[in-house]
């Protein structure tokens, strides 16, 4: 296990998501502590990443979501299923990516800054764990390839580590 990673910010997306991932694998140990994993998970995605503002999951306890581990500004502490970004990949079990959010109706402003959004729920063994939501201030920041790399390390996280 390493507790550090390295960052190669000149390196195309794809080639730091690569990089990433392969250091998450190593970084993440299921001998952990949960909080202590989704901690440093949050912080491997903020360190490699300018473009993210916030980072962090909303854990589901059966009824609603609350805040988990996450690295940015303070954040809403709960969000009911259905609402907001988080609230509506929770219960459609499916990523979203809002690239401007004040055209995503109900969108929880909990950074006014906060100008596009991904979410990417968590299903471990058939059920909803919660949600990894990321923020940026610039419109736009988040596509198809952040997509791609950030449900293939959620899904490492619901089968190797949570
Ligand atoms: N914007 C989110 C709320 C969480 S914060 O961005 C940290 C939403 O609409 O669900």
């Amino acid at each position: 296990m390493s507790e550090s990673i390295f960052v190669d910010k000149t390196a195309t997306l794809d080639e730091q998501y690569i990089l990433l991932v392969k250091q998450i694998k190593n970084l993440l140990v299921k001998e952990d502590n949960l909080i202590t994993n989704l901690s440093n998970f949050t912080a491997a995605l903020k360190q490699t990443f300018n473009k993210i503002s916030w980072v962090g999951f909303y854990l589901y306890d059966g009824t609603k979501l609350y805040l988990g581990p996450f690295q940015g500004k303070v954040a809403c502490t709960q969000i009911k299923i259905g609402s907001g970004v988080c609230g509506t990949a929770a219960q459609k079990l499916e990523t979203i990516i809002v690239p401007d959010v004040d055209k995503f109706p109900g969108h929880i402003a909990c950074d006014v800054e906060s100008r596009s959004e991904i979410v990417v729920p968590i299903i471990k063994q058939d059920k909803l764990f919660g949600v990894l939501d990321l923020d940026s201030t610039e419109y736009n920041s988040f596509n198809e390839t952040d997509k791609k790399y950030l449900e293939e390390l959620v899904d490492y996280l619901s089968k190797e580590i949570i």
